[in-house]
């Protein structure tokens, strides 16, 4: 197999890894001399005000102050803390459970550590765009080691729900519209951050979230209703999941929004049924905050009390922050309500996962101060977020080559608010950042330009606002500059949990900005800085160069200094479609061709599935991406035209690169089944391999294909593979590759 290839995803639809399966006799024998009170506290979790945290990070006011919640770890009325962080803190948490406790059952310590912790990589979307699994397991695994060593055992990530709806703010933090890319990362990220050992002390237990379905929210609105077909959700939304699971996650998290009227929290057949009877979950299922207690806002509980039950009942083992399992566990259990071995079943899973993590032994671990100085914010994870933000920027566009710049000799003008902004490179869910490690570009790159003196810097107009004299400002250093660099896009707080946007163009004030930059006549590099897809326009639209930049976390300056220079040939594809208009939202490239596909002809206008003043296509599709080389594919090969059932297909394409330069290439792997007793995606991706090449040099790039690569859920909301015809492509995006076929035979 290549170096760097990405398996074909085996990922089983059957039973992930499992946690053991039994309870030890310390855990036990624990259980029966527990209180219910103490069982509930076990099985509730609140936000950590014991150590400093970082802002109010949660929605809430957290109702609980560092006294109160000390007084009830000693209680044993508490399992978990969240989003606290030092190890001062954590050890005396941890004493006043361990020490002050009856049954001293240590604390587990779990924060959102979504993309770094003190030193913070690119979004995971950005990071998505790399197409490289290693990349994403390598950042995770930094992240857990710099967490852990601030004490935190848990992380609520990877977020793995597939969005194809970029007006939801949280597309940010997920891996995208593929399900395929989704499942590889979602398998990447769980090995990265619970490494080879979970006992390791500098290993952090993984929760793929939100289960399930979140990505689905209908029009992109956070927290709103989800409409889905069975198929939808076993295809699309639960994929990256069970990856996750099989690559030995041990927790998830309840999502928030309902599936067909049944919130996911109180949701016992997607809780139990599914999660832990069809695919054997073993481990612990945690609410997301407050979600149980939010079903009688859903208007699918009563009332508090009826939350819990459903809750607790549906499979929800924690809950997050609203108390409910300590007011109303006692109670419901003694009513029979909530039978007692419903509630021990959980405690079970809890303490399981305590001492999977060797808690019981070694209740400090992670908690050593000498080891958070010496593994925090090192430079070797500063150099790794760098490499991460230069391996997410995606080229779009670089007209007559004016890309790289080179280092000296031509006067620069970087314009826009984010120009010299510090507090917009780390983007959403990275509240633990450190900003004095913040990078910005202006920083960047003076660092990197021979001759510092030759970049003039002006803000031109705020994110959503005008700046006084500012666009008469950026017009002269435009007007004095041989190139601009223009400097636009979203605001973090424009982007993230509940920031659904119903437009996802850039705010009108720097279109503004942008035409009066380009009324100069100066060439024009756009460094966009976003969280989703953007729909571009105009001048912005039509720039001479285009560079993807996301959020790329610490090292923003620098990376995009990298790949501005040259230092860095950009290879990231994109990771979701940038539509032509805001209005074709949802939009993903593995949609249904319909049954009236639009023709080639742009200008057909005859009754056919466009919209009326423009075609329903990408202008960026998924999975596109340029760079400072060039690449050609030729030579499609097909093992045999005719797979017989239990065969294994051979697909091999040359891969060459044309250009002057090395680079690096994804080479994608798509498929379509031509007909089927379901209508089938147009595309599907069932394979990447990143390839690097010398210039002039070549390779064949192999994959292989079996019948359950071809799976789709069928009749009976069955997985079914079905003999026929099958298109092939090896490409280079989802809309362009060398086209083949062939025909599965029947059984
Ligand atoms: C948030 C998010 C969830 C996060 C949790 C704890 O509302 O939905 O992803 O892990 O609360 O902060």
């Amino acid at each position: 197999m290549l170096a760097g290839a990405v398996a074909l995803a085996g990922f089983s639809v059957t039973a992930p890894a499992r946690a053991a399966s039994r309870a030890s006799d310390r855990i036990e024998a624990l259980l029966a001399r527990m209180t219910i009170e103490e069982k509930a506290g076990q099985l509730s979790c609140f936000a950590d005000m014991i150590r400093p945290p970082i802002g109010d990070i949660n929605p809430q006011v957290n109702i609980r102050n560092a006294q109160t919640l000390l007084a009830e770890t000693r209680a044993g009325r508490i399992g978990t803390l969240m989003n606290g962080l030092g190890t001062q803190g954590a050890l005396d948490a941890q004493k006043a459970a361990v020490e002050g406790s009856r049954l001293k059952i240590p604390l587990l310590f779990a924060a959102d550590v979504i993309h770094g912790f003190r030193t913070v990589f690119p979004i995971p979307l950005a990071e998505s765009g790399s197409f490289d699994p290693h990349l994403c397991e390598r950042t995770a695994r930094a992240a857990a080691s710099e967490a852990s060593a601030s004490g935190l055992h848990w992380t609520f990530a990877p977020m793995v729900d597939v969005a194809r709806d970029q007006r939801w703010g949280r597309v940010a933090e997920g891996a995208g519209e593929d399900v395929y890319l989704g499942q590889v990362l979602a398998e990447a990220r769980v090995r990265g951050f619970q490494g080879k050992d979970l006992k390791a002390e500098d290993s952090m237990l993984a929760t793929p979230k939100h289960f399930a379905a979140y990505g689905a929210v209908t029009a992109g609105l956070d927290y709103n209703a989800v409409e889905l077909s069975e198929a939808t959700l076993r295809e699309v939304h639960l994929p990256p999941f069970q990856a996750a699971f099989a690559a030995g996650a041990l927790t998830t998290m309840s999502a928030f929004n309902d599936i067909n009227g049944v919130p996911s929290t109180g949701n016992k057949r997607l809780m139990t049924d599914i999660l832990r009877g069809e695919w054997g979950f073993k481990g612990v299922v945690i609410s997301d905050y407050t979600a149980d207690q939010e079903l009688v806002a859903h208007g699918f509980a009563a009332d508090d009390r009826d939350a819990a039950r459903l809750a607790i009942l549906a499979g929800v083992d924690i809950s997050m922050q609203s108390g409910l399992y300590l007011r109303f566990l006692p109670e419901l259990t003694a009513s029979g309500e909530v039978p007692m071995a419903v509630v021990d079943a959980s405690v079970r899973r809890v303490l399981a996962l305590k001492e999977a993590l060797g808690l019981f032994d070694n209740p400090y671990r992670s908690i050593n101060a000498k080891v958070e100085a010496m593994r925090t914010a090192t430079p070797a994870l500063k150099q790794l977020s760098r490499e991460a933000g230069g391996r997410s920027i995606v080229l779009l566009r670089n007209e007559g080559g004016i890309l790289p710049l080179p280092r000296a000799g031509q006067r620069l003008a970087l314009i826009g608010p984010f120009a010299e902004d510090r507090d917009n490179v780390v983007g959403p869910w990275a509240f633990f950042g450190d900003k004095s490690l913040n990078v910005d570009l202006a920083t960047g790159l003076r660092a990197a330009m021979t001759d510092p003196a030759s970049l003039i810097v002006e803000r031109g107009c705020e994110v959503e606002t005008t700046l006084a004299g500012g666009f008469e400002r950026a017009v002269a250093a435009a007007q004095a500059a041989d190139v601009v660099l223009l400097a636009i896009g979203e605001s973090q707080d424009m982007t993230g949990e509940a920031k659904s946007r119903t437009d996802i163009r850039i705010p009108p004030v720097q279109q503004r900005l942008a035409e009066a930059i380009a009324a100069t006549g100066k060439p024009v590099v756009v460094l966009l800085r976003h969280g989703r897809a953007i729909a571009l326009e105009g001048v912005v639209r039509d720039a001479r160069a285009i560079l993807a930049t996301w959020f790329l976390g610490s090292e923003m300056g620098n990376a995009v200094a990298d790949v501005l220079f040259g230092a860095v040939n950009p290879s990231a594809r994109l990771p979701v479609s940038f539509p032509l208009e805001s209005g074709q939202e949802p939009f993903f490239y593995n949609g249904r061709t319909t049954g009236r596909p639009a023709p080639v002809d742009p200008n057909a206008q005859e009754y056919k599935a466009r919209w009326r003043s423009i075609r329903n296509e990408a202008l960026y599709p998924f999975g596109f991406g340029l760079g400072y080389t060039t690449f050609a594919l030729s030579d499609l090969k097909l093992s045999t035209p005719q797979l017989a059932w239990g065969d294994t297909l051979h697909i091999a394409a040359r891969l060459t690169n044309t250009g002057a330069v090395q680079g690096e290439h994804v080479v994608q792997l798509y498929i379509r089944d031509r007909v089927a007793s379901r209508t089938r995606p147009a595309r599907e991706l069932k394979g990447f391999q990143r390839v690097s090449l010398a210039p002039g040099a070549s390779r064949e790039v192999k994959f292989e294909l079996k019948r359950e690569h071809l799976m789709f859920v069928g009749e009976g909301d069955r997985w079914v593979v079905e003999s026929g015809l099958f298109d092939v492509w090896v490409a280079n995006s989802s809309v362009d590759g060398l086209a083949g076929s062939f025909e599965l035979l029947k059984a």
